[in-house]
């Protein structure tokens, strides 16, 4: 096992909150949010996902900082360090598993992206109506040996970068692409809200209509929680293993959370009005976001500029995501394996693009092959790993740091001074009662084990 000497550590607080941002703000937020969103009928599930983000995902948010500044280990060591006997390392395995199923087909979606931004490069959205843009998505779909070309272009530009180390590159980079696409979004958010199907669009995110709640929709708003705030996975475990001494855990998950939403929020603002303008399905599934936003760019004055710089930013956002979860899976393989990060990086890296293949393969060659019921190879992964490996991870993080860890740890905490005293015991309450039985209950009720 690697000392902690060794360890690399985030050289500034602002640089770790940016990773961390880095890490959940991604496609889960621009592409998977709104087009969950739209098949499970809109605000109600909106509702649902956030009381998910404020009862189960911030405090595993805490706990999966706390769980990794304490042991100074990525996952599977941290469990073996903190818990004592050998069964809490399975906690940090379910992890990595998560990591590398995800990442081999986030990977795919990733593809899709840059294709855009080779599309945007040459202005092909400029001019052209609805149904051809349409075409072009279902074009890329269609394409074995595109699709399985820019799954390879992307794992490898994760793969550069994990192997090149946490290095301050990234956090810089970070602190410049983050703002950035912030502004970007928000020019987009106006231009919708000026669409004449706003109104449309923003009862369709915020009314919540509660007859559209079934235990389904609760489980995935659940899933898309875990997802898009990076737990339940081990990833915050390992950034928070690069973490000083001092820094406030607290705040900083308080900082990702509301960041993390607030992407969330504005990319469904961004795309719903544009659903009910141009008379698309908000349930279209995953090519929602694909179909719908170059027809706001092929609208707009300088649009072929703004689509590229829009698809750029977000295959940084994306990169930043999918390096925390090749991360996970690396960081195994060198602290524990003693691999060199080149090692790990290779080989884990080509492997998961091997295994991603068939989720590039879904929409085209394996169409036919269903693995759940109807869903795809593609689909089948996403569901799976979001709406169960993630928060069985994140059930057994909460008990293992509420129940397990000893209290002196929990709370002898930078940030617990005498203002945040009673945030902290709060915190912990809801830790070890509420967030447990919360996804407990959402799990059994899912599995038809309960019912209501
Ligand atoms: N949170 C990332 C996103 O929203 C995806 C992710 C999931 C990253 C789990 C790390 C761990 O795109």
């Amino acid at each position: 096992m690697n000392t902690d000497k060794k360890r690399e550590v985030w050289s500034t607080k602002i640089g770790f909150i940016f990773a961390a941002a880095g890490s959940a703000v991604g496609l889960g937020n621009m592409w998977k949010f709104p087009y969950v969103t739209g098949m499970h009928g809109g605000g109600a599930f909106v509702l649902v996902y956030l009381l998910s983000v404020i009862v189960i995902g911030f405090p595993i948010m805490v706990a999966e900082f706390m769980i990794g500044r304490n042991a100074r280990q990525s996952p599977v060591g941290a469990f073996a360090k903190l818990g004592g006997t050998r069964w809490w390392k399975l906690v940090g395995w379910l992890g990595v598993a998560s990591g590398f199923i995800i990442i081999s087909y986030y990977s795919v979606v990733g593809g899709w992206i840059l294709d855009y931004v080779v599309k945007s490069i040459l202005n092909q959205f400029q001019g052209s109506s609805v149904s051809q843009i349409e075409g072009m998505f279902d074009g890329i779909l269609k394409n074995p040996v595109r699709q399985v070309g820019y799954h390879a272009l992307f794992i490898s530009l994760a793969i550069y970068i994990v192997k090149g180390g946490v290095s301050r590159g990234i956090e810089r980079w970070n602190k410049i692409l983050m703002p950035a696409l912030f502004g970007i979004l928000l020019l987009l958010v106006i231009n919708s809200l000026l669409c004449p199907g706003a109104k449309e669009g923003i009862k369709f995110l915020f009314y919540p209509d509660f007859s559209k709640i079934t235990p389904a929709a609760v489980l995935e708003a659940m899933g898309q929680a875990f997802f898009s705030l990076s737990l339940g996975m081990g990833a915050m475990i390992t950034y928070g293993s690069y973490l000083g001494r001092k820094a406030d855990l607290m705040n900083a998950a308080v900082e990702v959370c509301i960041l993390d939403t607030m992407v969330a929020l504005i990319g469904g603002l961004v795309i719903f009005p544009i659903v009910f303008s141009y008379g698309l399905p908000p349930s279209a599934g995953p090519g929602l976001f694909f179909k719908t936003l170059p027809v706001v760019f092929s609208k707009l004055p300088w649009g072929g500029l703004i689509a590229f710089l829009f698809f750029l930013l977000v295959t940084f956002a994306a990169i930043t995501s999918a390096i925390s979860l090749l991360e996970v899976v690396v960081s195994y393989f060198i602290d524990e394996m003693n691999w060199s990060r080149k090692k790990a990086s290779l080989l884990t890296g080509i492997t998961i693009f091997i295994f991603g293949i068939p989720s590039a393969l879904s929409f085209n060659i394996l169409s036919n092959l269903a693995l759940l019921g109807e869903k795809n190879v593609f689909d089948s992964l996403d569901f799976v790993a979001t709406n169960y490996m993630l928060p069985i991870g994140g059930l057994l993080i909460a008990v293992f740091c509420g129940w397990f860890l000893p209290k002196k740890e929990t709370t002898d905490q930078p940030g617990n001074n005498g203002k945040n005293f009673y945030f902290y015991r709060g915190w912990l309450l809801v830790l070890k009662y509420i967030t447990p039985v919360a996804v407990s209950i959402i799990l059994l009720q899912k599995a038809g084990l309960i019912n209501f």
